[in-house]
């Protein structure tokens, strides 16, 4: 009997390290975050790298931010394979105007292979990746970088600094579901008292099969539903089917997708944000606070593949482009019936 009981435990005892060994790995966390900075001005960017060992891979499987909507209007995480500087801390908006920055160097983000890996606005939550699924960084990763981007509203009190950041959580266990995340966006122009759909679209071309499982949206003021869709061109017309939908004023953070089968080589994402100009002025995308966005962010995984070379989505928006004009020749374009949702 008692050999009977030793023999249970021992079954027990090896039973239980192959639970260990198949779902437990060491999760570690670093803390990305701006170094004491000193918001000067209104409106400023500012960017701060970590360079990742590039003889070691690491699989990102969290996000805890660490700031407030009250100091920063938004924050991005960018995967470089170049950081934009070589600087501690830098100034990296305002792309489009060549302001000179009288206390930090300004460049962008990334000076090559620029990705988005994380986004946060409005006191969005932290986000975990679902179980097997890591941002790949470092040795076999085009990602040689993390470049945190904290976009603060207003110039900060004599004095006072900021350390605003996310706390990645990672580890080195090899994860068998690669994540990656494709940004869908516009340029363009919104006339004066006008509903303006600012729409993109883009033909998956790689030979790789996705599978959706968050998305986030992202306007300035003016957006009122932003959405993103996969469409499937038929003899029968075009087949579109909503991954996410979500009114830009609620909470920017990611939310699980409403389509979750794969995505493959043929078919078209596609998105469209719905913007109102209440104002006698026109508004143009840009980067700062006054300006709008249009951009929806479609978070997938990949198994045992590496995530799509294709990052970025965008049209030159309106007045120029929209999905009826496109070279896709759609038909069926859905109506903005998105509100419901
Ligand atoms: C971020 O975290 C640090 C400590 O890790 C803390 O001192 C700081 O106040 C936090 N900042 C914000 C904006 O939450
Ligand atoms: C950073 O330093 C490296 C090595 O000195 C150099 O090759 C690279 O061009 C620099 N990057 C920038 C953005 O200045
Ligand atoms: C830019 O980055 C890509 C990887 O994302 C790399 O293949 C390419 O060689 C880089 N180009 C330059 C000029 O460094």
């Amino acid at each position: 009997m008692e050999s009977l009981n030793n023999l249970f435990k021992v079954l027990i005892f090896i039973i239980s390290l192959n639970i260990l060994v198949v779902f437990s790995y060491e999760v570690d966390t670093y803390d990305l975050l701006m170094p004491n900075v000193y918001p000067h001005r209104d409106e400023l960017y500012l960017c701060t790298p970590i360079r990742i060992s590039p003889t070691q891979n690491f699989y990102i499987v969290g996000f805890k931010p660490n700031a407030s909507m009250h100091t920063a209007h938004h924050m991005l995480l960018y995967g470089c394979s170049e950081p934009g500087s070589n600087d501690s801390v830098w100034s990296c908006g305002e792309m489009q105007s060549s302001k000179v920055d009288s206390m930090y160097a300004t460049s962008s983000p990334c000076r090559n292979g620029s990705q988005i890996v994380y986004a946060w606005a409005r006191d969005a939550p932290s986000l975990e990746m679902p179980p097997d699924v890591g941002f790949l960084i470092g040795r076999d990763s085009p990602i040689k970088y993390l470049v945190l981007q904290v976009h603060y509203m207003s110039k900060f009190p004599a004095g006072k600094t900021d350390n605003s950041g996310v706390f990645l959580k990672y580890t080195q266990a090899v994860m068998p579901r690669q994540a990656g995340v494709l940004l869908l966006g516009t340029s363009g122009v919104i006339a004066p008292h006008k509903v303006e759909h600012m729409e993109t679209a883009c033909t998956l071309r790689e030979d790789k099969v996705i599978h959706p499982f968050a998305f986030r949206t992202h306007t300035h003021s003016l957006g009122q539903q932003v959405s993103g869709y996969v469409v499937r061109k038929s003899l029968n017309g075009d087949d579109w089917t909503l991954i996410g939908t979500k009114d830009p004023q609620k909470p920017q953070m990611f939310y699980p997708v409403l389509y979750k089968d794969p995505i493959g080589k043929g078919d078209i994402l596609a998105a469209r944000c719905v913007m109102k100009n209440d104002h006698d002025y026109m508004v143009k995308i840009g980067s700062t606070n006054q300006d709008e966005m249009c951009n929806f962010y479609l978070m997938y995984w990949v198994e045992n593949d590496t995530p799509l070379d294709m990052k970025y989505c965008f049209s030159i928006g309106p007045p120029f482009y929209y999905w009826n004009t496109a070279p896709e020749d759609f038909n069926r374009i859905p109506d903005i019936d998105d509100n419901s949702v």
